[in-house]
């Protein structure tokens, strides 16, 4: 079980029971620009994918907590089904009031030591063309851009992004 302390911050490993990953999803509507107006169906619905993106696979739901206790940043990810050697970084975010903190980055590298020592070869993630905050912490965290997908539901591209571990 991950537990560890950034700064100010609790961060911990969660489990995947609909009463832990609630805050999760509601937190992710504050922080994804594109989830702000999402109504109280599509935040279920969110909800709902979420769980069963996660249930039964090998997955990691990280959460770091402000010293109120107040969730304030996630990340998650899973093992893919096709290429078992790889894991997926999935979804995460940082509340815009505890941002470049380096509370992602410390996720990040729980995340990625967590993935090489449970056996991953590599990790990937797909990360928006015009997210250039998340792109240069990849970077810098030691991604590459190794190709890119069409999205069908916005306009954009998504940059797949690996890392060797
Ligand atoms: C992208 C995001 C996760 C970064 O979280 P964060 O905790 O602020 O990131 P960190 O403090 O760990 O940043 C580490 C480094 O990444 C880079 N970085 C982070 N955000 C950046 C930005 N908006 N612009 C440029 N560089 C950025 C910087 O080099 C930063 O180091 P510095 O602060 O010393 O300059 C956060 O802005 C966020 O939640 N955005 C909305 C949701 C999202 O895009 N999620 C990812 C896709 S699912």
């Amino acid at each position: 079980m991950i537990e560890s302390i950034h700064g100010e911050y609790a961060i911990r490993e969660v489990g995947l029971t609909p009463e832990e990953l609630a805050p999760l999803a509601a937190l992710h509507h504050e922080v994804q620009p594109s989830r702000l107006y999402a109504t109280r169906g599509k935040q279920e619905k969110f909800l709902q994918e979420l769980r069963e993106g996660l249930e039964g696979r090998d997955a990691l739901v990280l959460a770091a907590f402000d010293p109120d206790g107040r969730l304030v940043a996630y990340k998650l990810g899973y093992r893919t089904g096709n290429r078992r050697e790889c894991f997926y970084s999935w979804l995460g975010g940082v509340h815009p009031f505890h941002r470049r903190k380096g509370l992602y980055r410390a996720l990040t590298r729980l995340q990625h030591g967590w993935a090489k020592q449970q056996g991953f070869q590599y990790i990937e993630t797909h990360t928006w063309g015009d997210n250039p905050g998340m792109m240069i912490l990849n970077l810098q965290e030691g991604f590459i851009a190794s190709g890119s997908l069409s999205a069908v539901d916005r306009p954009g591209t998504r940059i797949i992004m690996r890392k060797l571990l």
